[in-house]
């Protein structure tokens, strides 16, 4: 056992269903064993710079906070995906930029703020930071999110069920209206590195052709399924794209922006709808979900998973875990290792059995004609 007092829980990156669920779950449990339960508003931001927040940047967390939160999308602490203290931008006196390592700074906030132990909610930047600040002395435990689900070392994170469930939602929508007008709508949602939403809602919502960055395409297997379909007398067709599905040869589609250490994706349902439309002469509509996927109540499955992680990162500090993940190995919740943790992103196999069945069921992924 260690002798802990007060734990602080922060919430980096972009923010996923179930947030607030392992808010809930982190504040009761540590309460429940007579800690202090505090939370940092905006990921290490109301740490780092208490002024700019009217509350003090580090709130208490007593059971009234987290009551009747675990329904609700968003995160009650904020959440930030720029500034990594580690390698923090700040402009230099001839207006260039400079990245200055904060770490060190952070860690006597930390000690300031009489902060035994942090549970650090994120994905792989939030979980890289947490490693970080692990191996410079501080007690850690991360709790992996992300709505894309690809991180490797758990076998699913909060928020991705969510977001599955409201693109198949969206998409039974646009099927109906498509099919009243035989147009072909291309459907945009989020997945930088992976396409598991575009592959699960895709398939779910009977999408004709589906786009993931696992699999770079060609548009003319597309159109060709497009063309096929039309023989047969249907005269529309769904078309669900990842944005971070790329081109044979090319490279993703960016609106030219950063975020953080990240480029902006955008742009890639508009230039597939345009490209299709130039090879099947179609009219086309382009329909981008991107933040609403984000949004939303979480489901049960993403209220429960955020439950037992956060009950589970409070299991750990209390005996002894320091610098691991949780992780839902099924049908458990696990500690992995921190370090290594966000080394291999979870993708798309491009031989699974969820690839298989869609092209049984004739769904194209531009890489084969039909
Ligand atoms: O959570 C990951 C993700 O959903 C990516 O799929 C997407 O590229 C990114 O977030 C966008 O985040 P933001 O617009 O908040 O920077």
């Amino acid at each position: 056992m260690i002798d802990i007092k007060r734990i602080a829980i922060s919430t980096g990156g972009g923010d996923a269903p179930g947030l607030n669920a392992v808010i809930r779950a982190v504040t009761l449990a540590g309460r429940n064993r007579g800690w202090d339960v505090v939370g940092i508003r905006d990921g290490f931001n109301g740490l780092l710079f208490p002024d700019q927040y009217a509350d003090g940047g580090v709130v208490d967390l007593p059971r009234e906070a987290v009551r009747g939160i675990s329904h609700l999308g968003g995160t009650i602490l904020g959440s930030t995906n720029k500034g990594n203290p580690t390698a923090y931008p700040v402009q230099q006196e001839d207006g260039s930029w400079a990245e200055v390592d904060r770490t060190d700074e952070l860690i006597g906030k930390f000690r300031e703020a009489e902060i035994d132990a942090l549970v650090t909610v994120g994905g792989d930047g939030s979980l890289t930071i947490g490693n970080h600040l692990f191996q410079h002395g501080l007690r850690v435990v991360g709790v992996p999110k992300t709505i894309d689900n690809d991180l490797d070392k758990t076998h699913a994170t909060f928020g991705f069920d969510t977001a599955v469930g409201f693109a198949t939602e969206c998409i039974d929508r646009l099927f109906v209206t498509a099919t009243s007008h035989g147009r072909v709508i291309v459907v945009e949602v989020m997945g930088r590195y992976a396409g598991w939403i575009a592959l699960h809602a895709g398939m779910a919502g009977g999408a004709h052709a589906i786009l993931i960055p696992e699999i770079p395409y060609d548009l003319e297997p597309v159109a060709a399924t497009i063309k096929q379909r039309e023989e047969r007398g249907a005269k529309f067709s769904i078309v669900v794209v990842a944005e971070g599905a790329a081109p044979k040869g090319g490279g993703v589609s960016t609106v030219g922006q950063t975020v953080g250490q990240a480029e902006r994706l955008g742009g890639l349902g508009d230039k597939v709808a345009q490209g299709l439309h130039d090879l099947t002469g179609k009219e086309h509509r382009c329909v981008v979900l991107g933040h609403l996927l984000r949004g939303g109540s979480p489901t049960p499955v993403d209220r429960l998973l955020g439950l037992r992680f956060g009950a589970a990162a409070v299991r750990a500090l209390e005996t002894g875990h320091n610098g691991v993940m949780v992780a839902l190995d099924p049908p458990q919740v696990t500690y992995v290792p921190l370090v290594g943790a966000t080394h291999r992103m979870k993708t798309v196999p491009p031989d699974c059995d969820t690839i298989l069945t869609a092209r049984d069921l004739g769904i194209n992924f531009g890489d084969q004609m039909p």
